[in-house]
């Protein structure tokens, strides 16, 4: 069976931007492939974050991927320090990894830019790193956002780099599944652009309906068309966009149909709008809550979840170390 990878750095919890862009995704994913979701902590050290933050934000998403429906069951989830086998392959392939291509990611000149006192090297091999996480278990496919084209791009060279130097056709070059071709893009609510959790306009999947009543009536909006069936302009149109994900289509076309005949009410809108944010939210928010006070269940899940991926890991190992001239 094909295989899926995908890693989520523990940065906090996660917003509707993250269920709709990837997470409902992977719930349909587990269904038809071999499935690897794990919590990219070793990642997330570049930024040096506080240890109880790691410890908390890796149970958080842990708690949130299996709320939302990804069955432990059908997935492997696991955390990415309890498999070790990564380091080593990460090692390796750093052995092939070449300062020049390496300083040409976009991501690294981003970071290095934003936190200049920090440029760890660390930073600078996140692209080995994160190909190690896929190469690691041989995936066929891994779920990326556009802006993480670039990893791709270097996790399929050093696949073959590493397959030119060795003469082999070990590794497999892992292809992106554009998830935007499927997946819907969610708008923030303040005007312009996506929701996100750095943009600072995220709602998120345990937000309590006060929160969310909050956030939503605090939307952009302005004082309304005066001409029949006038453009939306990107404020209007975003709050068009989240009915259109979370609200029946009624309600949808209902609005729609104010808009046009310049009887639009943007309070009524917001209203209904984190009155069906809520009602979709509420059930995944019970079940986060549930989870969560459950650590025995938490432990048994990553504990599991480790074994699985541990042992597909040390297979590749073992055969790399082998390729390598290592061993017997
Ligand atoms: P953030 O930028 O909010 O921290 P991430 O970049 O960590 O979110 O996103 C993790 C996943 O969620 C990615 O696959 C990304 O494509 C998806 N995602 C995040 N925000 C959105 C959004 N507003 N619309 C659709 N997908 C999103
Ligand atoms: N770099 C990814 C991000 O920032 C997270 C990640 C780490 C990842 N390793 C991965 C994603 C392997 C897919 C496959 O979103």
């Amino acid at each position: 069976m094909e295989i899926v990878l995908s890693g989520i750095r523990p940065t906090g919890n996660l917003h509707l931007g993250n269920y709709f862009g990837a997470v409902q995704s992977f719930v349909q994913l587990q269904h038809d492939y071999k499935c690897f979701f794990f919590i990219a902590d070793w990642h997330s050290l570049t930024t040096h974050p506080k240890p109880e933050n790691i410890r908390r934000s890796v149970k958080t998403i842990l708690a949130e991927y299996l709320a939302c429906g990804i069955d432990p069951e059908k997935a492997t989830i696991y955390v990415q320090s309890d498999v070790p086998e990564v380091l080593e392959l990460y090692l390796y392939i750093n052995m092939n990894a070449y300062l020049g291509e390496l300083q040409r990611v976009t991501s690294f000149k981003d970071k290095a830019r934003q936190q200049p006192d920090n440029i760890n090297a660390g930073l600078l091999t996140y692209p080995s790193l994160m190909a190690a996480d896929i190469l690691i278990h041989k995936a066929n496919y891994v779920p990326v956002g556009k802006d993480q084209e670039q990893n791709m791009e270097m996790a399929r060279r050093f696949a073959r780099r590493f397959n030119m130097m060795y003469g082999t056709e070990y590794f497999i070059e892992p292809a992106s599944f554009h998830l935007s071709e499927k997946a819907v893009k969610v708008p923030g609510l303040d005007g312009s652009g996506k929701m996100g959790k750095s943009e600072g306009n995220a709602i998120y999947l345990a937000d309590d309906e006060q929160t969310i009543k909050k956030k939503v009536m605090k939307a952009v909006s302005d004082s309304g068309p005066t001409e029949p069936d006038s453009p939306k302009p990107e404020p209007i149109a975003n709050l068009f966009s989240m009915l259109e994900i979370v609200s029946a289509k009624s309600t949808y076309d209902y609005f729609n149909e104010k808009y046009n005949r310049c009887e639009i009410r943007y309070g009524d809108l917001k209203k209904q709008l984190a009155e069906d944010i809520n009602k979709f939210c509420s059930p995944i928010r019970e079940r986060i809550i549930e989870i969560s006070s459950d650590e025995a269940y938490l432990n048994r899940v990553a504990r599991a979840g480790a074994e699985k991926a541990s042992e597909s890991a040390a297979a590749t190992i073992r055969e790399v170390r082998s390729i390598i001239g290592f061993g017997a």
